[in-house]
């Protein structure tokens, strides 16, 4: 996070107001048309990197922010504010930069003013003005959307909407996976929740020791999770949403013989540049999944399913205003025609690992009620405690949930869900009508 002293007016343009430009590009790309803040980011492209840095730092904490900032704004002034307007947007990230960015006021106002030049520049001054002088007091845990706390209060109960705020204000460690027990024994820094796992404090990637080596990759210790729930006894595996790869270098680095398929080109190519640079192998394809039918069955699929994502919310706000009732409806059907083909590639006796980082059941449980329902012979086969960190336990219906709160003191965990499932070791033939 930048500190109050690289966040002064001159941040590499003459006013200061690169970065806060770039962030309100961001902010936009993300609320308006529906962007990830990864890929807004682009709007900072030709910044120094510093600035770079710092416009993703602004648009970030606006995001985890939003509503409390609303009410800020609400509060300061009579005219209502349409949500996609200028000024909100600038009073938004002004205000996000002095709650969560120790950001000086005077520089929180002479980087605002010229983003409304030409436009509503009394009012932002009068409601900017208003609030600093009102003194904005220690930051309380932001609250998410309201739709959201709706729907992970009726999920989860209020005690996990209150451990999603604490998540959400505080900026997630850093997990490491390495390919090795003998890589990670001798890593010298952080602290080990899993098997080939280190948690440091957030840094810089590339300044960690080991990372052009290509001792380990970044993942959260969530995420890990489903390959280590891969048995050792299948050996042919299909990583049918593969990209960019964390769970298939896992699987390689485990000893699996591992096909890795994905619909992104791009992506997948980035799962085959994680390979070289770790120096681990797997067979790659680009294909969808649906017109993926080998010649052979697999000992197992892992289907991490693309999904919502509102588990990562910690790292990716954006994902709490991106996910709306449709976006999830669309995914949750793709989600079942996933799980119901990826059953067609198992041999019988084989194993299904169904995993995705949402905190929505429609993704998770609901799609594996729906699974076992249609597939009779198919049977849960819970995860074993050697198969999870430290001091997570799996659910009594035989999967895995992680919910925000778990593991909190250790500096949390992303949201996820996780099943394994065991193919009949005969195909069920349907019974003559
Ligand atoms: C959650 S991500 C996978 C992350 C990956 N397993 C990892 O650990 O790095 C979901 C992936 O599914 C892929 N995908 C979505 N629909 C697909 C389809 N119909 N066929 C194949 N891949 C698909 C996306 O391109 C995306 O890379």
């Amino acid at each position: 996070m930048p500190s109050p002293e690289t966040d002064s007016p001159h941040d590499g343009t003459p006013d200061g107001t690169g970065a806060r430009r770039a962030a309100l590009i961001m902010l936009d790309a993300v609320l308006r048309k529906g962007q990830t803040l990864d890929s807004a980011a682009s709007a900072a492209r030709g910044l120094p990197p510093a600035d770079a840095a710092h416009a993703s730092a602004i648009a970030g904490e606006t995001l985890r922010r939003l509503p409390d900032l609303d009410e800020l704004i609400d509060s300061a002034t009579r005219q209502r504010l349409p949500d996609d307007s200028k000024a909100r947007m600038v009073l938004r990230l002004a205000l996000a930069q002095k709650i969560g960015l120790d950001t000086p006021d005077h520089a929180i106002v002479a980087t605002a003013l010229p983003l409304v030049d030409g436009g509503p520049r009394r009012l932002v001054h009068g409601v900017l003005g208003t609030l600093l002088r009102r003194g904005l007091g220690p930051p309380e845990d932001p609250r998410l959307p309201p739709e959201v706390e709706q729907r992970w209060a009726a999920a989860w109960g209020e005690p996990t909407v209150l451990a999603a705020r604490a998540a959400i204000a505080r900026r997630p460690p850093l997990d490491l996976s390495f390919a090795t027990d003998e890589a990670a024994a001798a890593f010298p820094l952080g602290t080990t929740l899993a098997p080939r796992h280190r948690r440091l404090q957030p840094a810089e990637i590339t300044s960690i020791p080991g990372f052009a080596e290509g001792q380990w990759w970044v993942q959260d210790v969530a995420a890990e999770i489903p390959a280590h729930m891969m048995l050792a006894v299948w050996l042919n595996v299909l990583d049918l949403c593969a990209a960019p790869g964390g769970k298939t270098m896992q699987l390689a680095a485990a000893g699996h013989k591992v096909t890795a398929l994905d619909r992104s080109k791009s992506r997948l190519a980035r799962l085959t540049e994680n390979l070289a640079r770790t120096g681990l192998a797997a067979k790659t394809i680009v294909a969808d999944a649906f017109d993926y039918h080998p010649a052979e069955l697999f000992d197992a699929v892992l289907v991490d399913a693309p999904c919502s994502a509102t588990g990562t919310f910690r790292r990716h706000p954006e994902v709490l205003y991106r996910a709306r009732p449709s976006v999830i409806a669309e995914l949750t059907d793709l989600q079942t025609r996933l799980i119901n083909h990826a059953a067609t590639l198992i041999r019988p006796g084989g194993g299904l690992i169904y995993a995705v980082c949402s905190l929505e059941p429609e993704e998770g449980e609901a799609i594996v009620t729906s699974f076992l329902a249609s597939h009779p012979g198919f049977t849960l086969l819970p995860p074993t405690p050697g198969e999870l960190p430290d001091g997570v336990t799996s659910s009594p219906e035989g999967w895995l949930r992680i919910l925000p709160g778990m593991l909190a003191d250790a500096g949390g965990l992303d949201g996820f869900f996780v099943a394994r499932l065991l193919a009949p070791s005969k195909r069920l033939v349907a019974p003559a009508k």
